[in-house]
This record gives structure tokens, C-alpha cells and sequence, in this order.
């Protein structure tokens, strides 16, 4: 399966940033191996997806409820996002658990209703740092995943971002994280079999190229050096 780098913009970026952003990205795609995905502010997520009909797109998030229209003021249905030719959603951030109490139960359902909206849920989880400096990791993001992540055979991806790691400059080194990569595809395997597995957290051109070498890792969920195209294309080169 193809390597996949998505961009996580969160909430940044004007629509004519966003918009020439997407379309640098457009003009270099295809000179990269790596599949790159682009997660934008939802506001501006059909327009792009007009503008821009072979960019991939993710949605930052989702809603919950299960029905494709209805009395939920505010929510965005999976399948009116997968109408608007949205493949892959961002669900359970660890911003969107920590600043809106998202809860895993949740998440599952978000996750469930991309699936069965034919997108593809790229699920959330790692640690803080205080499960890590208690040197609990497996047994924290084993109940976590198995939380969250539906049975499913449909594909998933799972992106592993500790949250000490997230927009901090930090990240685990390449050892500890092949270590907790191998872990994470033990545990998800119970409940899919279709899945890829993606780092995030800090993730520049120079990390990428060191993490591109572990065997099981799938690509990157980037937030901050997605933001500027000379930094996103660095770490898509990783993959070259
Ligand atoms: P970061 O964000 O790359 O800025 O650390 C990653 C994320 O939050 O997905």
C-alpha cells in the first residue's frame, strides 16, 4: 500500500492561503512516491474539493451522529462529507479529546460512521507525558486503541501521536518508536486487519527521513510544517 502524508493545517490559514497552498501541492504531487492528503478548516473543505478535483482530502473531524441529515445543529455528517468527495477524516485529536472532551466511546462512533460512509477514519491515540514518564505506554495505548478502533475489515489507519510530542519540537527516537510501532500493530490486528500505521508529532523533513526506515510505519500526520510548502515537500521527500 501506498505511503500516506497527511497534512493537519488545524484551524489555520485564509482561504487564498489554503487555496495556494493546495495548488502548489497540485502542480508537485506526482513527482513524490508518498500519497499526500489535506486536511484543511472544514469551512473551506468543499471549495477546495471543487477547485482541486484529484486532491485527496481529509476532514478534521466529523460528527458522531449516525444519520446523513437531521436536527443536530453544527454537526457535519460523514456522508455528506464523503458526497463532497472527502476519502479519509482526522478522528480522536488529542486537541479535540483534551479541549472538548472527546471520549473514546466517542471516537468509535465517528469511526464507524466514516466507515460506513466509505471514508477512510485516520484514529487518534498516544500517551501524555505523565503515562510516559510512568512507563506505561503499551498498556495505556492498548486500551486505548482497542477503545476506539472498531471491528472492522474495511482499511483504517491508525496514527500514533504522543501528545508530548505534538507541536513541541520533541519526538521518541527511532528505536522506541519501532518499538511501540510493532506493539500498536499487535494490538490493532485484533480487532482490523486492514490497517497502516502513521506517526505524528513534530515531524519536520530531517525526522522524516530518519522514521521513513522503519519497516512497519506508513507515513506521517504533520501539523505545523504543513503550514509552509518547503517544509511539507521536505518531509513528503522522505519517501522519494
Ligand atoms: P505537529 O502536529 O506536527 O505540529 O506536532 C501534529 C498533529 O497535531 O497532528
Amino acid at each position: 500500500m501506498d505511503k500516506i502524508i497527511i497534512a493537519n493545517w488545524k484551524m489555520n490559514l485564509s482561504l487564498a492561503e489554503a487555496k495556494s497552498l493546495c495548488s502548489r501541492i497540485m502542480d508537485h504531487h506526482k513527482n513524490f512516491k508518498a500519497k499526500i492528503a489535506v486536511a484543511p478548516p472544514l469551512v473551506y473543505i468543499a471549495y477546495l474539493a471543487e477547485l482541486f478535483p484529484e486532491l485527496i482530502l481529509a476532514s478534521q473531524n466529523l460528527s458522531s451522529v449516525s444519520s446523513e441529515f437531521g436536527a443536530f445543529t453544527g454537526e457535519i455528517s460523514a456522508k455528506m462529507l464523503r458526497k463532497i468527495n472527502v476519502n479519509y477524516a482526522i478522528i480522536g485529536h488529542s486537541e479535540r479529546r483534551k479541549n472538548f472532551a472527546e471520549i473514546n466511546s466517542e471516537i468509535q462512533e465517528k469511526a464507524k460512521n466514516a466507515l460506513e460512509a466509505r471514508i477512510v477514519p485516520i484514529i487518534c491515540v498516544g500517551e501524555d507525558i505523565e503515562i510516559k514518564n510512568q512507563e506505561k505506554i503499551f498498556e495505556f495505548l492498548e486500551s486505548q486503541i482497542l477503545a476506539c478502533v472498531p471491528k472492522t475489515e474495511k482499511a483504517v489507519i491508525l496514527a500514533y501521536e504522543p501528545v508530548w510530542a505534538i507541536g513541541s519540537g520533541f519526538s521518541p527516537s527511532p528505536e522506541d518508536l519501532e518499538k511501540i510501532i510493532h506493539k500498536i500493530a499487535n494490538i490493532i490486528s485484533k480487532v482490523a486487519k486492514n490497517y497502516q500505521i502513521v506517526y505524528g508529532g513534530s515531524v519536520d523533513g530531517q525526522k522524516a527521513r530518519l522514521f521513513s526506515r522503519l519497516k512497519r510505519l506508513d507515513g506521517f500526520l504533520v501539523g505545523g510544517a504543513s503550514l509552509n510548502f518547503d517544509e511539507f515537500i521536505e518531509i513528503v521527500k522522505a519517501y522519494a
